[in-house]
């Protein structure tokens, strides 16, 4: 008995990286697998470094080969069109779905200064537009079956805290937190679960960074559990949390409503009193 029997899953970007790892762990516990990737480079362009358009075939062969059972997808998740062709290949193949991973992304990086409006609209494309597209479907999908269903975002602590450099990816994954929390609210009627993951791990669109640095305990396989978790009925009828996860570290990000200060007689603040009681306000 798997966590998964009988249930039909969507991992998007998942040819290598955390998808990969995903994908291989949701069938591992007996779901059928759409694996989908367009088999970009790490910006997403199709003749960069690193690009394979038969990344997404590669993770099938090797989810057969552990007697698992997928389908191998290269739609793009950034338009309507493809986004639709995603959810309409894993209906096509299974006849239903039930968890959508919405993992795909690309990276960009810049100083606020330097980026270019191509590079924000690349990224945003991929990672908020994506995530709400293909949520869209396949939540329209899992209404029409009536049986609820399970969807995990991919956001990041760059969205959640900001990091430098990152202006583009920062807002698109901060939206994907938003997006979350809003299909979260929206979605409970019907019973679908919308979580979010943040991960680290030590992929191709992190391996350069200094702290990934002859570390090998940070992978894929580290922070695949949070979203088998989240994807299947051990998740019971949580929803709208970001679970991170971080080599062996497991935590959750939050957003914080501080309690305040109301002056006397509901009267409006100066913004000479927000400066001299700045600190009760934040605390
Ligand atoms: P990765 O580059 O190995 O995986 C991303 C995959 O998405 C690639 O295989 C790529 O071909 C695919 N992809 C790109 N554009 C696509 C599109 N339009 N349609 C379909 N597939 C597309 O990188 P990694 O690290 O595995 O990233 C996976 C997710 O995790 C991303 O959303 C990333 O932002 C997020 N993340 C990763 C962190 C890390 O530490 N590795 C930290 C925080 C977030």
């Amino acid at each position: 008995m798997g966590l998964l029997d009988d249930k039909v899953a969507i991992v998007t970007g998942a040819g290598g990286g955390l998808g990969r790892a995903e994908a291989l762990l949701l069938a591992s516990e007996g779901a059928k697998v759409l694996v989908n990737d367009v088999g970009g480079a790490r910006d997403g362009k199709a003749d960069g470094d690193g690009a394979d358009p038969g990344m997404a075939a590669k993770v099938v062969e090797e989810i057969r080969a552990a007697g698992g059972t997928a389908e191998t997808n290269t739609d793009s998740v950034a338009n309507p069109e493809g986004a639709k062709a995603i959810i309409d290949a894993a209906v096509a193949a299974f006849g239903r779905v039930d968890i959508l991973v919405n993992n795909a992304g690309i990276l960009r990086d810049k100083t606020l200064r330097k980026m270019t409006e191509p590079m924000w609209d690349a990224v945003v494309a991929v990672h908020l537009k994506g995530t709400f597209l293909c949520t869209q479907y396949a939540a329209q999908r899992m209404i029409e079956q009536g049986d609820g269903g399970r969807i995990v975002n991919t956001t990041s602590v760059s969205g959640m805290m900001g990091n430098f450099g990152q202006a583009n990816y920062a807002a698109a994954k901060a939206g994907i937190y938003g997006l979350t929390r809003t299909a979260a609210i929206e979605l409970q009627k019907y019973r679908i679960t919308v979580n979010a993951l943040a991960p680290i791990a030590k992929t191709r669109m992190t391996e350069d960074l200094p702290m990934f640095q002859g570390m090998d305990t940070m992978t894929p396989e580290h922070v695949a559990p949070a979203t088998l978790f989240m994807a299947s009925d051990l998740c019971g009828d949580r929803t709208g949390h970001v679970l991170a996860a971080s080599g062996s570290r497991m935590y959750a990000f939050r957003v914080v409503e501080t309690r305040g200060k109301f002056k006397d007689d509901n009267q409006a603040w100066t913004a000479e009193e927000i400066a001299e009681h700045w600190d009760a306000i934040i605390k």
